[in-house]
């Protein structure tokens, strides 16, 4: 039986900006499986919680937040025209909105919550019952499918991390400095490796890809290899 076929779920988990979600969402177009962005979830809370005011001095009103998380509906939507992935919070696309500097700057916090972990992880399994799913974030193979059939666990230099990033968001024309995205990188690696609930940390069983100097291209090579040597 084909890799297509066999409807496994692929877990990618690492650090922030070192292309999770382009290997992920090449891979899944190239063997039909369904991206899913376990990130944006947390991006979309964040959105939310910005824009009530729930957040301030890189503190959470908790307590409001849990009162209002039933509130935050998050669907994904593929656009044929741009080609690419977008999410919505209550039906309104805020693809472009999540990805900005500010939502970078908060998301963190919001992601060591307990109550909004719980919420995501069971929307997260929800959407890969049917299986054929390849998921990128944190806490994908340590947590979410501790019995993932191939984890991946990737990671890259900081600096290549931050040029990447800001490559991106500079052709998004957000007006950005490279030192603010380095520290918004390493500051994200310290809170999601340091906080209490679901730590970032590489599965036992998961393979470790470093792609500071691998193209996209050559990094999708090395998954399909490690795909193909699954029994
Ligand atoms: O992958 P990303 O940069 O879009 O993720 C945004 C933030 O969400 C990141 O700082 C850590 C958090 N996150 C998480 O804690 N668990 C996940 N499964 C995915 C993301």
């Amino acid at each position: 039986m084909d890799i297509s076929e066999k409807k496994l779920i692929i877990a990618i988990d690492g650090h922030s900006s070192c292309g999770k979600s382009t290997v992920a969402k090449d891979l899944a177009k190239k063997i039909n499986y369904t991206y899913i962005d376990s990130g944006a979830m947390y991006r979309v809370v964040t959105l939310f919680a910005m824009r009530n005011n729930l957040i301030s001095s890189d503190v959470v009103d908790e307590n409001k937040l849990a009162h209002h998380i039933d509130q935050v509906s998050i669907s994904f939507k593929y656009n044929n025209e741009k080609q690419r992935h977008e999410t919505y919070l209550n039906g309104e696309l805020v693809e472009d909105e999540i990805r900005s500097l500010d939502v970078s700057n908060n998301v963190s916090l919001i992601a060591t919550i307990k109550f909004v972990r719980e919420k995501m992880v069971a929307f997260q399994r929800e959407l890969s019952k049917a299986g054929g799913v390849i998921m990128d974030g944190r806490d994908i193979g340590t947590v979410v499918f501790p019995n993932a059939e191939l984890k991946i666990f990737m990671t890259a230099d900081v600096e290549v991390r931050a040029i990447r990033r800001f490559k991106e968001l500079k052709e998004k024309g957000e007006d950005v400095s490279l030192d603010a995205i380095r520290e918004n990188v390493q500051k994200r690696d310290y809170i999601d490796e340091n906080r209490d609930e679901s730590p970032l940390r590489k599965a036992d069983d998961a393979i470790v890809l470093n792609n500071s100097n691998l193209t996209p291209a050559e990094q999708l090579d090395w998954i399909v290899e490690r795909m193909n040597e699954i029994k």
